[in-house]
């Protein structure tokens, strides 16, 4: 039976739709999960009959009701600057082939994290001329898309700048004073709607790969399968930037230097 009817949902639909999600996104099951499938079981009728993807109408709405979004402006500041360290040499590189310097974060939400990404870039874009600079998010969240790619910068627990170091606050101010993201920062960005299950066909490599805050959402099959592809998607020399709650997945060893860890700042 896969109807509401107005009732209560019964725990076996509630079940169902928990085991789709982690088919379809990898989510693992949790109590943060359960709650916010139980807020969100009045879609639950547009899931089935249908194809599970998280393309398919109903399961698209459900993945933005349940998702979590929590981010803000240089989160994890300490492995932020340890990564601005790291840029300049991935830029001249970039430069000396003639090519882009990408970055990408994955599992933006917002896009405050791509808006992070892009001031550091920006720093050395300064110093670099002639370098170009592209930074990918991408997400499964539609609404958390949308703000991203308005340039919003989310209130981000009341302090939207609190984490941003002062030298990088000129990329976040208007002229009033208040939050705003600098145009150059904007002009950088770029936002598209992914499954990192299933990685990103067609995307060139990144010198910088940045996942943090996301694996903890997955299933442990889940978090192989998209670390893989995150691996796949580096460029060699390139830096991968976990959460502080991810470990390094098998093969990175080869990649120690460029493992950037965030430890719990
Ligand atoms: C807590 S936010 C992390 C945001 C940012 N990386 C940070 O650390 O501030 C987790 C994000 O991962 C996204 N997400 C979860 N599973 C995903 C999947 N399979 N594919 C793409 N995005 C996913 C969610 O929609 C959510 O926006």
């Amino acid at each position: 039976m896969r109807r509401l009817d107005g009732a209560a949902p019964e725990a076996g639909l509630l079940r169902a739709a928990g085991e789709a999600l982690a088919r379809i996104a990898g989510l693992a099951p949790s109590p943060v999960l359960a709650g916010r499938l139980l807020r969100a079981a009045p879609l639950l009728p547009g899931c089935w009959p249908g194809p599970e993807h998280h393309d398919a109408p109903g399961w698209a709405a459900l993945l933005d009701a349940v998702t979590v979004q929590q981010t803000r402006l240089f989160r994890h500041p300490q492995q932020c600057l340890a990564l601005g360290a790291r840029l300049p040499a991935l830029a001249a590189a970039a430069r000396a082939q003639g090519r882009p310097l990408r970055l990408l974060s994955a599992g933006c939400a917002t896009g405050e994290e791509v808006f992070t990404l892009a001031a550091l870039a920006q720093e050395v874009r300064l110093a670099t001329p002639g370098l170009a600079v592209e930074v990918l998010g991408v997400d499964l969240c539609r609404p958390a898309l949308g703000a991203a790619a308005r340039g919003v910068i989310a209130p981000g627990l009341g302090a939207p700048l609190e984490h941003v170091p002062d030298a990088m606050r000129r990329w976040f101010l208007g002229a009033g004073g208040e939050a705003a993201l600098h145009p150059a920062l904007r002009e950088m960005a770029r936002f598209r709607r992914a499954n990192l299950l299933q990685g990103l066909p067609g995307e060139a490599p990144f010198d910088v790969v940045m996942c943090r805050n996301v694996l903890v959402y997955l299933t442990d099959a889940a978090r192989r399968r998209v670390l893989g592809h995150l691996l796949a998607l580096l460029r060699p020399g390139g830096v991968l930037a976990l959460g502080p709650t991810d470990r390094a997945p098998p093969g990175a060893e080869a990649l120690a230097e460029g493992l950037l860890g965030a430890g719990h700042g």
